[in-house]
């Protein structure tokens, strides 16, 4: 039984196996293509924080192969008024085919994983956000062929998404400049997973330089809101503006995970414009995860 709980839960040549079939069913999808290998399956799905594209993605997902999703609220669930993790986990995977969890710390994550019959794939952590990277290199490999050896410049928080672009840096084999204030840079542990491919800079414009792919996030994450004015204060100059994009180059890409702060890390000019493939990007979460549900229930 396998979980995916970071990229790392993956070799390298699954991740490239796993972009291929998610490129495959996106054009069977647009092709109105039924392919519904996973009927008679359940996904339960666990969000402690808010979603629209992962909920959305996952459950779309899981009707169009044959399958059903179940939304699973703390708020409605026994784990909202104290369940053990664990207990939950020994009795939600005894009845379901894999979880989705969203959670905030990762440590709950790893111990629903360790007490769950079922795979569990991690649907974003503070530490991590793993799905989100699938569906980012599969648009990236869509528009511009394979990663490896090109250039990618993050901006701004060293958070969860830059965690797992470090991750995907280190294991694909490609340069991720990162441009972040102090006190808001990955931390060390992540940071070592990428080696020498990974170069952390103060100033954004000379992580931008030359990139194939600009990327950012919000500056305050989920569970950070009361930092929103300290955060603003500190990440002035990490805003992706249209200059920025002009020193990375033409041939530069624009993607943010979404949900997306007008006026802080993006310009609304950049999002809008014709670098911007950000909205390709949001749709392959949903053929992203597809390839995983596929991957984690049946195997390849
Ligand atoms: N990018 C992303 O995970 O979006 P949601 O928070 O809407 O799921
Ligand atoms: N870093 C953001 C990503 C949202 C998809 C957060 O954790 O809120």
């Amino acid at each position: 039984m396998r979980h995916f709980l970071t990229l790392r839960d993956c070799s390298v040549d699954e991740i490239h196996q796993l972009l291929r079939r998610a490129t495959e069913l996106r054009d069977m999808h647009r092709a109105g293509h039924l392919h519904q290998p996973l009927q008679g399956r359940v996904l339960g799905m666990v969000f402690e924080k808010s979603s629209t594209r992962t909920r959305v993605s996952f459950e779309a997902g899981m009707a169009q192969l044959g399958g059903h999703a179940l939304f699973l609220s703390p708020r409605d669930t026994q784990l909202g008024r104290g369940e053990p993790v664990e207990d939950t986990a020994r009795v939600v995977s005894r009845m379901v085919d894999a979880v989705m969890i969203r959670t905030f710390g990762h440590d709950m994550l790893e111990r629903f994983a360790g007490h769950s019959a079922a795979p569990v794939i991690n649907g974003l952590s503070d530490l991590c956000h793993p799905c989100q990277l699938l569906a980012d290199l599969q648009t990236f490999t869509e528009h511009r062929g394979p990663i490896t050896d090109r250039r990618v410049a993050w901006i701004g928080d060293g958070n969860n998404m830059c965690h797992s672009w470090i991750e995907a840096a280190g294991l694909l084999g490609f340069d991720l400049h990162i441009a972040a204030p102090p006190g808001y840079r990955p931390e060390a542990d992540i940071l070592a997973l990428g080696g020498d491919r990974v170069q952390v800079f103060d100033d954004a414009y000379a992580a931008a330089e030359g990139a194939d792919l600009v990327t950012t996030d919000v500056w305050a994450s989920m569970g950070q809101e009361s930092e929103q004015a300290a955060r603003e204060e500190a990440f002035r100059g990490f805003c992706v503006t249209e200059s920025l994009m002009e020193c990375a180059g033409e041939q530069a890409l624009f993607m943010h995970c979404l949900p997306a702060h007008r006026g802080e890390e993006v310009e609304a000019a950049v999002l809008e414009g014709p670098q911007s493939v950000v909205w390709d990007e949001a749709e392959n979460r949903l053929h992203a995860q597809k390839a995983l549900l596929e991957f984690l229930m049946l195997g390849y």
